[in-house]
């Protein structure tokens, strides 16, 4: 290990949790990290739940805290609340006070995001989220969506958006990217809020540490600790890979030396 000249926050040794630079890639022992990506891991956590303190808990900080503004007693909509990106949403909403209504599908996802705090978990192949939404909000709705699906979950979640809430715009995960109707939101007055995590780290280095200091200080609270389902050793990256791209996985896969 080693750090490159002109590196000051951090020294040989340091424990850390980041990104690798590309195209150098991630899966091995040794990674060549920036100094702007690369964050002091806390104590509180092992190595695969510090690793997974980033990219997902990163974007659902900056979706409830600084694209929109999440307050404590508000309903909070997470879809895909069992994987990567959803899992880190629905904690956080928790740690912020907001009542948390989790949607996943099957019973074994629905275990998950219990166990990670969802007050209310929907399983989209047994119920309707519209409805389940509407009858905990006596039909107010959701104050705010994190929707990292898109597609048809996002034209549903339209209509269980309460008055001057918001649809965080997250991810296409169900493959279909779709297109909001601004009439209904006009009418309605609601807002329709993208999020694109990534830029922050060149354009504003300084908020993602902020960010990670934040999370740090949530995690030393017991606020939040990232569920790491799968700790592989693994003999077929590839395959690995392409588990998590099926969207078969849930919360966490962390490859371990
Ligand atoms: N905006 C940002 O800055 C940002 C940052 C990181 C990632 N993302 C995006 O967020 C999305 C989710 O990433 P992730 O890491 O959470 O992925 P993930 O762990 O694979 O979770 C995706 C989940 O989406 C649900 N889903 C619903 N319909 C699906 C379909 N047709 N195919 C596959 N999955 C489907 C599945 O949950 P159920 O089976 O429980 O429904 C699945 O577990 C991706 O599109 C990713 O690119 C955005």
């Amino acid at each position: 290990m080693a750090v490159g000249a002109g590196v000051t926050r951090h020294t040989v040794g340091d424990r850390v949790l980041g990104a690798s630079v590309l195209p150098y890639g991630g899966f091995g022992e040794l990674a060549l990290m920036e100094e702007h990506t690369t964050f002091a891991a806390p104590l509180e956590l092992d190595d695969a739940e510090a690793a997974s303190l980033y990219v997902g808990y990163q974007t659902g900080w900056f979706g409830l805290h600084r694209r929109t503004s999440l307050r404590p007693g508000q309903t909070l909509l997470v879809h895909a609340a069992a994987g990567g990106i959803g899992s880190a949403a629905v904690q956080l909403g928790e740690a912020a006070g907001a009542r948390v209504i989790g949607v996943v599908s099957g019973p074994d996802k629905a275990d998950v995001a219990r166990r990670l705090g969802a007050d209310v978990v929907v399983d989209r192949r047994e119920q309707d989220f519209v409805e389940v939404v509407k009858a905990e909000t006596d039909g107010r709705g959701a104050d705010l969506v994190y929707d990292p699906v898109g597609g048809e979950t996002y034209a549903r979640s339209t209509k269980c958006i309460a008055v001057e809430g918001s649809i965080l715009v997250v991810g296409f995960a169900g493959g279909t990217i779709q297109s909001a109707a601004l009439k209904h939101a006009l009418v309605k007055n609601y807002s329709i809020v993208g999020l694109h995590w990534g830029p922050y780290t060149q354009r504003d280095p300084a908020l993602v540490q902020e960010c990670h200091d934040a999370l740090s200080a949530l995690v030393s609270k017991g606020l939040v600790r990232p569920l790491v389902s799968e700790r592989l050793a693994s003999s077929d990256l590839a395959a690995d890979v392409q588990r998590l791209a099926d969207g078969v996985t849930v919360d966490r896969v962390a490859l371990q030396a």
